[in-house]
């Protein structure tokens, strides 16, 4: 068994609050992260698959195909939006990064499993002081 890591990055804003709680409420649970005019991260999602080596090809899976599965489901959708309101796949969802984390862990295993490999890990990197891993 191998495993595989792909790096992408995206820049998008959010906002941390729950609607049935006031500014006051919200400010309080969720911090800075709650201002209601929104703020941004430079987000960083590391992707890894796991898999057997094809010995014919020397690889698990081809990272090239991997960059583009998740350019494709995942960092268009992402990538300078609002994760509140632009981006499908967090619709009802609060926009946490364990929340983004499980949602682009949805999104992806079906692709990869397309691939002959499983999905493993999906970690995104918030600050460069935090980050939330997930998986499954
Ligand atoms: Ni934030």
């Amino acid at each position: 068994m191998i495993y595989l890591t792909r790096r992408e990055r995206f820049s998008a804003a959010h906002r941390m609050f729950r609607p049935d709680f006031s500014n006051e409420k919200n400010a309080e649970v969720y911090g800075q992260c709650s201002n209601p005019e929104w703020h941004g991260h430079n987000y960083e999602l590391f992707v890894t698959v796991r898999g057997e080596i094809n010995r014919e090809l020397g690889y698990a899976m081809n990272l090239k195909k991997l960059k583009k599965i998740i350019q494709e489901n995942v960092i268009v959708a992402l990538d300078h939006k609002n994760i509140n309101t632009e981006v499908d796949f967090m619709k009802g969802r609060l926009a946490s990064t364990e929340n983004i984390a499980i949602a682009i862990w949805e999104v992806l295993e079906p692709e990869i499993l397309k691939e002959g490999v499983e999905l493993h890990c999906v970690k995104i990197t918030e600050t460069e002081n935090n980050y939330i891993e997930f998986y499954g």
